[in-house]
């Protein structure tokens, strides 16, 4: 019988988990230089946290299952709310504004797709207990250090940002009761992600009548400065849209401050499928042929309190290795490096079979010393040992020969220059790695 992996899943063989840890790497490092500490919590919770606020969406794409006492679980879809679990926890204890950052393995049962695998690692940058509009910016920035750091440039990529705040005021004026806001902003999201026709179905759905949908559709086309300033000529007298743009306004200075403008743009289209965000909300897109988001996020009013917290209100966003990889192919931009696979200190090799015992004793001290060393499985010539060595692209090798056992001395070759010297087993354990010249 043949086993496949399921489907949506990737196996990671290590040159693929070299990509996958460098991409990582990038996003630790960005997270500790911006000051954000590293959490990790369940890869399965009960059920409920995900039904309480996370919305439709991603409720319908939950793996879920039944533990033996009866109790309904779900395999983590996304990681906020264990995040808000977590931080209710200890919400007296911790000092605000609370940073941190986690890469979790998520699933969701989506049906597979580019850049959407039912599998991934997402990370996951959340800023909680500050309403500051600098809270709001330095997650953006965040999100552009990292993919600016990778090599995208404002000509790649665009991060969309809009406010789910000013958009429920601007409904509202016009005549959209707030209890179908939530509605409606599942069926706005969708509007790029649909074909025109089923959008236009979702949004009759919604909707009471041509006047309505005509309304949305003037409203979710602002973008730019333009859109901004067509929006405040609407928003006249209106003091919460009013306060909302003003906000928005002081966000895009902050993150012109912090030099990152040029990757932000106003979009009133952006609304975001879960049902947790309140205000500002944002999604980076790449400007190839990619044509799902790279990174989405927002502000997060009430989900701390509606999972039995305090009234605390946080901003995050999350990304994935998926898109990331998606991008970065496509754009020739992966390093050549990466996967270039395991570089090796010293490889060890025997001048004869009686001495392989001394390769072992030998190996066994450099490793326990901290290097990497190596040998051959195999008992075979010098010539073919030295061919191992290249292949496992050591930076030296290590003879042991006769006179090793007569007189204490190794020959020590660096593979890189093909000089070699002799040296006494004593003065090369003092520096295995030092300069070999003659
Ligand atoms: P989300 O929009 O569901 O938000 O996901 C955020 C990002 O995760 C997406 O933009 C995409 O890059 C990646 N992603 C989502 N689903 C998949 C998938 N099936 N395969 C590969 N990548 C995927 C959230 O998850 C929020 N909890 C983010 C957040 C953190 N909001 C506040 N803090």
């Amino acid at each position: 019988m043949k086993f496949q992996n399921p489907k949506g899943t990737r196996d990671f063989y290590p040159e693929d988990m070299a990509v996958l840890n460098w991409i990582m790497d990038g996003w630790r490092r960005v997270s500790i230089r911006n000051g954000f500490e590293e959490y990790e919590g369940p890869i399965f919770e009960y059920l409920d946290l995900y039904k309480a606020k996370s919305g439709e969406g991603i409720v319908s794409e939950l793996f879920h299952f039944e533990d033996r006492g009866g109790r309904e679980m779900a395999i983590r879809p996304e990681m906020t709310p264990t995040l808000a679990r977590m931080i209710n926890a200890r919400a007296q204890s911790l000092p605000r504004p609370i940073k941190w950052f986690s890469m979790p393995r998520l699933c969701r049962a989506e049906r597979p797709q580019r850049g959407r695998l039912r599998e991934f690692f997402q990370w996951n940058i959340d800023i909680v207990g500050s309403d500051d509009v600098l809270a709001d910016a330095e997650c953006i920035f965040v999100a552009v250090d990292f993919f600016r750091e990778v090599g995208l440039t404002p000509a790649d990529m665009v991060m969309r940002i809009n406010s789910r705040s000013l958009l429920s005021s601007l409904l509202a004026a016009r005549g959209f009761e707030p209890e179908r806001h939530a509605d409606l902003f599942v069926v706005l999201d969708k509007r790029d992600k649909l074909p025109p026709e089923v959008y236009a179905a979702e949004l009759a759905k919604v909707t009471r009548n041509d006047a309505e949908r005509e309304s949305l559709n003037i409203i979710s086309q602002a973008r730019g400065e333009r859109g901004l300033a067509d929006l405040a000529a609407m928003a006249e007298g209106n003091e919460a849209a009013g306060n909302e743009l003003a906000r928005l306004r002081e966000l895009f200075e902050t993150l012109n401050l912090m030099g990152v403008g040029e990757y932000c743009e106003f979009d009133m289209g952006v609304v975001r499928g879960l049902a947790y965000y309140t205000g500002v909300v944002f999604e980076g897109f790449a400007k190839g042929t990619f044509q799902r988001a790279i990174c989405g996020g927002g502000r997060y009013g009430q989900l701390l309190e509606v999972l039995g917290g305090p009234p605390m209100s946080g901003i995050g966003f999350g990304t994935s290795d998926v898109v990331i990889l998606e991008v970065l192919t496509e754009l020739k931009r992966l390093p050549a490096e990466i996967g270039a696979g395991r570089r090796t200190d010293l490889f060890l090799i025997d001048a004869d079979e009686s001495l392989f015992r001394e390769v072992v004793r030998l190996a066994a001290e450099l490793r326990r010393r901290g290097f990497c060393a190596e040998y051959s499985y195999r008992r075979q010539g010098i010539g073919k040992q030295f061919k191992q060595a290249a292949a496992a692209h050591a930076r030296r090798a290590v003879i042991v020969g006769a006179e090793f056992k007569e007189r204490g001395v190794l020959a020590v070759k660096d593979l890189g220059t093909g000089q070699q010297v002799e040296i006494s087993a004593e003065a090369f354990l003092a520096d295995p790695m030092q300069e070999v010249s003659v």
